[in-house]
């Protein structure tokens, strides 16, 4: 959600701002805009829409100097106008934030009353005022940008830079990440790792409250009381290659296809000679309930989750969105588990959820893709999911890596608590390890779903229906597919269908069933035929067996591998990612980054 960079370099910074704001545009593109000291003098170039309209604008106008800050926005506080673009800048000091300042309205009467004039409509722009008043009142910039951070509520990440300062740059944290980059005789700021990637691999995480006085010498840091403390260097190991498209049109193709690789990966990561090789202190053999948190699709993964930790462990869960959790305030019993899913490890809902449940819960477990992140260094346990790095919006490889990490757990809960045979558990584990082989021949289905993907794309709402675990896939679906095409998709559990949804049923609103041939198979079947009986047009993924029995009659068909049960959620996933993905090509829409979305939501 907005992202941030800094640099104060030895060379002209312009393009490395660029440069740096196209890796970290997944974070939002409504507009971007860099601003840089030049003989002492701030200077500011911004434009909205896409990083290249900036890029543009910068051949126009060139910017020069060998300091300098940049933003990507991902709008909160007004429109993706110019005016509201970041950097927010006044005459001596610029500012790029990623989060809200939740008492910016209260500041910005008060700075209008001392004949301060605001360009914007942003809460940011707040911040640069704020500061600027410290500096009309004789404050040099770092008094004046500490007083400022003192007045400040909310969730922040922000960079200053000062007219008059070309080896300056001032960095604080609060509820939304910041990582300084040292180098040699340069040094960074950015929003994450991935921005800093080809500058250098050595990254200092802000913590909670902590603000930083950077210049090319290296970085003093002080924490909330102002007090200096030392916070460690982690060297980054960023495969460049993981952020490049290598090939394919879409980060989300690549990161589709990527699938089989990184779930071999993880499961031999997680299986270790025949047995569940998890961390030692996730012994669940004292658990009595499991409250898993999350948003978006790594709720679904938690929803699939429940019915696998339910029926294979025997051990009680709950779900919740972490939006609604963390207000609602819930009873944690002692010997609770708090599970915490997400890609990013940044999102704020679930980050104040799992705050919320320190010192409730016996144990917080964060099931994380981005091992630096602040719910990976907040949890108890910090399980990895080992997708690599996701950079398309719509979450592909990294819901079925949660997938397969909430397998395994499923797995060690039921071994702990005397729910499994040796014999079973070995069964599980084959059955596991011939997955990713499984994924690879799902992806073969792409030129058939391409081709049933033109059809859907004229539709205006499409239903997705799915039965125990395959529910949650079809939220999933239909989630991925209004994301990145835009149609209207909702997904059901198949037995609801009746009790309500079945009025939307007519010739023009196809329904996808996610359907193997399971034990629920004939229920769901149940299901698809009162859809027909309405006129409907239904689009069968199932198994060679399921569509045997079952596929007479349908408007289409696609074939799948046969699973075995437990799997099934994780290998559905890939006919739910690729008819989003193809729909979204034959409308035309864009695929990585589509309208109002960003990839990590670092603000409530
Ligand atoms: C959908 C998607 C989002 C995220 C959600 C949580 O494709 O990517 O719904 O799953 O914003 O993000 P993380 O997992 O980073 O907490």
């Amino acid at each position: 959600m907005c992202g941030i960079i800094g640099v104060l370099g030895k060379h002209e910074v312009a393009p490395l701002l660029v440069e740096a704001l196209k890796r970290l545009e997944y974070r939002g593109y409504d507009s971007a805009g860099i601003a840089t000291v030049n003989n002492s003098k701030l200077g500011r170039r911004r434009a909205i829409g896409k990083l290249v309209n900036l890029s543009d604008l910068l051949v126009h106008e060139p910017l020069a100097g060998k300091a300098g800050i940049g933003h990507t926005r991902w709008a909160t506080h007004g429109a993706a106008t110019v005016a509201n673009a970041h950097p927010h800048k006044t005459a001596k000091v610029a500012v790029v934030h990623n989060g809200i300042i939740e008492n910016f309205r209260e500041l910005r009467t008060e700075l209008t009353g001392k004949g301060y004039a605001f360009e914007s409509e942003t809460d940011t722009e707040t911040v640069a005022i704020l500061t600027q008043s410290h500096l009309d009142a004789g404050m040099e910039p770092r008094a004046a940008a500490r007083k400022t951070l003192g007045r400040l509520r909310g969730a922040f990440a922000l960079c200053f830079l000062f007219d008059g300062e070309e080896d300056l740059m001032i960095a604080a944290r609060k509820g939304s990440p910041l990582a300084i980059g040292h180098g040699e005789g340069e040094m960074f700021v950015g929003s994450d790792a991935i921005a800093l990637a080809p500058m250098t691999d050595r990254v200092t995480y802000l913590e909670e409250g902590d603000w930083a006085v950077i210049t090319r010498a290296g970085a003093e840091i002080f924490d909330e009381a102002n007090q200096p403390v030392a916070r460690k260097v982690t060297q980054i190991a960023l495969d460049q290659a993981q952020i490049e498209k290598g090939g394919f049109k879409h980060f989300m193709a690549k990161e589709i296809a990527e699938q089989p690789v990184v779930l071999a990966e993880a499961i031999q990561r997680g299986v270790a000679n025949g047995t569940l090789n998890l961390p030692e202190d996730m012994d669940f053999s004292k658990v009595e309930r499991l409250t898993m948190v999350a948003c978006g699709t790594a709720y679904y993964a938690c929803v699939v989750a429940k019915y696998w930790f339910e029926k294979v462990a025997g051990l009680p869960v709950e779900v919740d969105v972490a939006s609604e959790f963390r207000y609602r305030e819930p009873p944690i019993t002692p010997n609770t588990w708090a599970v915490f899913v997400s890609q990013s490890g940044e999102t704020a809902d679930t980050l104040a959820a799992l705050r919320f449940c320190q010192g409730k819960a016996a144990k917080i477990v964060g099931v994380v893709n981005v091992p630096t992140s602040s719910i990976a260094r907040e949890s108890d346990i910090a399980l990895p999911i080992r997708a690599g790095v996701e950079v398309g919006v719509a979450s592909t490889k990294a819901f079925t890596c949660q997938l397969t990490a909430l397998a395994l757990m499923a797995l060690k809960a039921a071994q702990d608590r005397g729910r499994l045979t040796a014999a079973e558990l070995a069964q599980y584990i084959a059955d596991l390890s011939a997955l990713p082989g499984l994924v690879n021949q799902a992806l073969l289905i792409a030129p058939e779903v391409s081709r049933v993907a033109k059809e859907l794309a004229e539709a205006q709402d499409i239903l997705f229906l799915g039965r125990g675990p395959l529910f949650p896939l079809a939220m999933e679906g239909a989630l991925k597919l209004k994301e990145i095409s835009y149609i209207h998709a909702e997904g059901y559990a198949s037995g609801e269908l009746k009790h309500g949804p079945i009025a939307l049923i007519d010739a023009h609103v196809p329904v996808v069933v996610l359907a193997p041939r399971d034990a629920l198979f004939e229920k769901t079947v149940s299901n698809m035929q009162e859809v027909m009986a309405r006129h409907g047009k239904v689009l069968l993924i199932s198994d060679a067996a399921g569509l045997e029995e079952a596929g007479m009659g349908c408007w289409r068909t696609i074939t799948m591998p046969s699973v075995p049960d437990f799997l099934a959620p994780i290998l559905y996933a890939v006919p739910a990612q690729l008819l989003a993905y193809h729909t979204a090509i034959a409308k035309g829409t864009d695929v990585d980054q589509p309208r109002n979305l960003a990839k990590s939501v670092t603000v409530e």
